[in-house]
Order: C-alpha cells, then structure tokens, then sequence
C-alpha cells in the first residue's frame, strides 16, 4: 500500500508573472553583446515607465528600490544627523536608507482610511522639531499595498514648511489618485521590480525626477561617481546601483502587460471581497474617494490578533502562503531607539490583519482554495 500524502501545491502570496516577450528582448541583449552593465533596453524600459507615468518625468533605472530610496536621500541633501520622518507600517527599505546615511529615522503612524502616513501626526511631528530647531530633512510616505496615501495633504504639509517628500511608490505601480498615476507625486519618488511586484525584473527598482539634472545626478551617483577624464578620477563617493541592460530587457516585457497585471490583482480582490465580505468581523479596506489601488496585496483585518493567526495557520496547514501587515517599523527592535509619533493604528492593524496570496497569476481554483480554507477555519 502507498502511504504517500499528496500534497496541494504551493499556492505564493505574490509570485513572478511574466508576459511573454521578455526573453525577446533578453535575447537582444545577448545578440548585440549588451550584457555588460548599460545599453538599449535600459533606454527603454525608462521611456516605458515615462510614457505610463506621464507628466514629463525623467526615470533612472536602478538595481533596487532600497538603493533607490538611498539615492533620493542622498539628493535631497540627507546626511548625518538629519531627521526623516518616515512612514511606520512599511517594508522596513522604507527605513533603513535613512540610516545609510547617518540620519534618524522618525516614525509616523498610519491612518485607519488608507493605512498610510497620517497628515495629522506628520504636522504634529514637523511641529514638534520646528519648535525645537531641528527642521526635518524630508519626508517618505508610503502607497502601502498599492492603495494610495493622500497625496493632497502630505504636498501641502511638504510645502508650508518646505520639507520635501520621497514617495515610496515600491507596491504602488498601476495605482492612481485622483487618476494622477502613484509614483509622480514626490520631489522624488521610488519605485520596485523585487519579485514580488506587481512587475518584477528578478531584482531592480527606478528613481523617478521631476528634472533632468536630478535623473542624470542619480545615474552619475549610481556608476560609481566618475569624472569626465579618460581615467577613472572621482570626486564623490559613488555606488554601483545601476540596472543591468539584461534585467532591464525583462522590465521592457513586463511594462507590456502591467495593465493586465493591474486587472488582475484588482480581480482578485474583488473575489474575496464577495466571497468572505459576508463573515462576520472580516473586513476589507475600501477606497476612498478619488483613490485606485493596484491592489498589489488583498488584506484583510480579522476581529483579533488570535482570529488572524488561526486563519494564518489554516492557511499555511493547506500549503497556501500568508503573511501579517507589515510589522511597524517604530516596534522593530532596530529601530527601538527611534522617536515615532504613533496613536495606535498601525500596531492594530499589524495584530489584526493578515496579506492573502494576490498573484496575478492566481486562477479561480486557487483563489477557491484560500477561500475554503478561510472559511472552513474561521470563527469570529
Ligand atoms: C514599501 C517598500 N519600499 C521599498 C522596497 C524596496 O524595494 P527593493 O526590494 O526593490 O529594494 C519595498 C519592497 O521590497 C517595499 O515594499
């Protein structure tokens, strides 16, 4: 007799999906021998990201989107001592350039109607250093899982007391508020091709400028600050954070079905919502007026942290991969140290709310799957 257990296969919270015609591009660079750091697909896989944000902004193609925050950093001036007042309930890449720098890290918590940076406490923190002479440096707001932050509120915070604003667009390519494409609204703005993404490059991420002269600083800063001499002479401390022209073939293949992607993930979510809406004391974040989220991960918020972890382990008894929001980063033992203006939301949410696999690459089985396991094991 075979004693075997068939295992149900993995089902990813957010996997790689590619489009089809990546490996065309790819194969360029290996035909024309551009596999050595820059060439066309570089070129082009910025103007694609250009042409779909739109509003005349200069894409710099990078390695990650952590680097890419530590470049935008770098060009609004951050270095030591200077203060960041950042986003709590985040990835902690939101965070830890700051540190890179030698700059503290000051967390802000999140409001209940998008999760994202609260204007109210950003001002009370703004107002809280002015009065003590110490004028924040700049400000990283966060698109967390692709819903929008009130972008309105936080550029007029940024320009009545002239602090400017990174936005972390990492989750939020495809994302729209008032139908503004996510990923324009800083003075710069960062965005992610991890594998997770909803575009993946295997690994890369893009510094969006609203100049040329800060796209070509930052592609000066990420090959290695170099001179113009025949020689290699340098008079900065320079990085190597630039995309390889053979990952940026992938990122021209994936700029081609983003669309779709986005149609995809927002499906998903809408799934869920209709099939697990209905149990009592789960909910779903809406949009509020004027947002579009790529819906990069669906969440949702169980009644208690014991809810959310019995649901998490049900998941994970079926092979199906979950995960809490993100743990905030004025909780993370690395930062303990750090000041954070916080009234509480972010840590509910991280008790009680949990990431659901939202691949676009997911299908109708897979998504009854979850939902089974769900509700089989759910008591409110
Ligand atoms: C909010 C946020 N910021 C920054 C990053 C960093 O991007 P990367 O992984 O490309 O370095 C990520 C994702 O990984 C993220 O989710």
């Amino acid at each position: 007799m075979n004693n075997t257990v068939v295992k149900a296969s993995k089902i990813w919270l957010s996997s790689p999906h590619m489009g089809g015609t990546e490996q065309h591009y790819v194969q360029q660079a290996f035909d024309s021998n551009w596999i050595a750091p820059l060439g066309p697909n570089v070129q082009g896989f910025e103007e694609a990201i250009e042409d779909y944000l739109s509003g005349g902004v200069h894409v710099a193609a990078l390695s990650s989107g952590t680097g890419a925050i530590h470049l935008g950093l770098k060009l609004l001036g951050v270095g030591p001592g200077d203060i960041v007042l950042c986003q709590s309930l985040t990835f902690s890449a939101s965070a830890n350039p700051i540190t890179y720098l030698g700059g503290q890290p000051v967390f802000i918590d999140s409001e209940k109607d998008t999760w994202n940076m609260s204007p109210e406490l950003l001002e009370e923190a703004i107002q809280h250093f002015l009065s003590k002479g110490k004028k924040p440096k700049a400000i990283i707001p966060v698109h967390l899982y692709g819903m929008p932050y009130k972008a309105e509120a936080i550029r007029e915070l940024s320009l009545t007391y002239g602090i400017p604003v990174l936005e972390d667009s990492a989750e939020a390519l495809g994302s729209k508020y008032h139908d503004v494409p996510c990923g324009t609204f800083g003075d710069l703005a960062v965005l992610s091709f991890n594998g997770n993404k909803i575009i993946t490059t295997s690994g890369g991420g893009a510094l969006v400028a609203h100049t040329r002269e800060h796209k070509e600083k930052a592609v000066f800063l990420s090959t290695q600050a170099r001179d113009a001499a025949p020689h290699y002479q340098h008079s900065e401390i320079g990085f190597n954070y630039r995309m390889s022209n053979v990952l940026a073939g992938i990122g021209r293949g994936q700029m081609e079905v983003l669309q779709a992607r986005v149609e995809s993930r927002r499906a998903n979510h809408q799934y869920y919502l209709e099939h697990l809406g209905k149990l009592e004391g789960i909910e779903f974040l809406q949009e509020p007026e004027g947002m579009f989220s790529n819906r990069w991960l669906s969440c949702i918020l169980t009644p208690s942290y014991e809810a959310r972890e019995k649901l998490r382990l049900a998941l994970e008894a079926e092979n199906i991969e979950s995960r809490p929001l993100w743990k905030p980063m004025h909780l993370q033992p690395v930062f303990a140290d750090c000041p954070a203006f916080s009234d509480g939301t972010s840590e509910e949410l991280f008790q009680r709310g949990l990431c659901l696999p939202s691949g676009s690459n997911l299908d109708v089985t897979d998504l009854n799957r979850v939902i089974a396991a769900i509700t089989k094991s759910y008591t409110p």
